[in-house]
């Protein structure tokens, strides 16, 4: 079940088309887009069983590159083409790379992007590659990564597009609009993945947005969550050598932890910490049971919530709504090492051995 998301009598524009007096360009901005944005919120039947609550996923690999990272991409290229830019830089854990080379790219700009070397998903490295980007493994963390692409902005005549860039976070935003334009308010708690922190922030910016412009009372609490082995803005320490096998979330020094603690704050929710073993059985089930194949990162959110219910954390009769961030076809290996056992079974072109296969009796 998909909730309503209007008349479906235009086809959707891309997100600066879309929520363009939210969003600061002008007529002269020139629109570099490749549809982005409306994003599908669908009812998890499993999810909103075991919680007693109503619990909906945005599913953000629905964008073009797979992730959310397109919806600020489209804001941060679209500027940086108008400012006159020829080369674009970021520092990247795999998504932000895909998005910022496709449309860049597109754009007629030159995509740098500054890598972990050995660290990023094989499907990540492949979109970077394939949408044209000149792909720089770097020795060391991501955050060795954004050192090097904001001293290479500063010196070197490219834009800096990671999330530092306040216009990524405006597009980001309009993650929030969307999930009230369909529910019709506020969720009570928005979930959410954090490494870098900056969808945090600006899914904050978004539901207080529209707070203040008076289309919804209350915004929600945000639920933040970070892998256990990088997870800074839960100790409050930079992590030196982060460490996850959600590696889109291996991040030790965030470049928004004063935005992401201050939507923590205001909005009184709380950004917690979540093993490896708990975010890949939250992927495999949100696959068998929903349908819904997201990559390690993608499912912190949903392994949180659980963790939050089992301790008794979640009061039955909320709306909560959780962004599954990414696509699990990025990251295929993750995933199978944890599901095991393999599931295929070879048999010649067969009737009897195919039913014998799928342990069919015939009738
Ligand atoms: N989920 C996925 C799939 C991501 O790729 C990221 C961040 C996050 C969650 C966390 O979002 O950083 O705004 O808190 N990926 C960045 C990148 C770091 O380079 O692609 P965040």
């Amino acid at each position: 079940m998909t909730a309503p998301t209007g008349t479906g009598a235009s086809p959707w524009r891309g997100v600066i088309e879309e929520y363009r007096d939210w969003l600061p360009v002008s007529a002269e901005t020139p629109v570099v887009t490749l549809g982005e944005g409306g994003t599908p919120l669908v009812e998890s039947g499993w999810l909103s069983a075991k919680t007693r609550c109503s619990v909906w996923l945005k599913v953000e690999a629905n964008n073009p590159t797979g992730s959310f990272k397109d919806r600020g991409m489209t804001v941060a290229v679209s500027s940086a083409l108008e400012q006159g830019a020829t080369a674009v830089v970021c520092a990247s854990t795999g998504n932000t790379a895909a998005s910022m080379a496709a449309y860049s790219s597109r754009a007629g700009l030159r995509p740098l992007v500054l890598v972990p070397h050995g660290k990023i998903a094989p499907g990540k490295v492949a979109q970077a590659i394939m949408y044209g980007a000149r792909l720089i493994a770097v020795r060391g963390g991501f955050d060795s990564c954004l050192e090097v692409a904001r001293a290479l902005a500063k010196d070197y005549p490219v834009s800096l597009v990671n999330s530092v860039n306040p216009m990524r976070l405006e597009g980001q935003k309009t993650a929030a609009f969307e999930i009230v334009d369909a529910l019709h308010d506020c969720p009570d708690v928005h979930v959410v993945p954090v490494g870098n922190a900056g969808n945090i922030s600006a899914y904050w910016k978004g539901f207080r947005e529209y707070a203040e412009a008076g289309r919804v009372s209350t915004p929600p609490a945000l639920w933040g969550f970070q892998a256990e082995g990088a997870a800074p803005l839960v100790s409050g320490q930079v992590v030196r050598d982060p460490e996850t096998l959600a590696t889109a979330i291996r991040v030790g020094n965030p470049a928004s932890w004063l935005l992401a603690e201050a939507a923590r704050d205001e909005s009184g929710g709380v950004i917690e910490a979540v093993s490896d073993r708990q975010i890949l059985q939250a992927q495999q089930d949100l696959a068998v049971r929903d349908g819904v194949f997201v990559e390690p990162a993608s499912a912190a959110g949903v392994a949180g919530l659980l963790a939050r219910w089992a301790a008794g954390k979640v009061r039955p009769g909320l709306t909560i709504t959780v962004t599954v961030t990414g696509h699990g076809l990025k990251d295929i290996d993750t995933a199978l090492d944890f599901r095991g056992a393999v599931t295929e079974v070879v048999v010649d072109a067969d009737v009897d051995q195919a039913a014998a296969a799928a342990d069919l009796v015939s009738a």
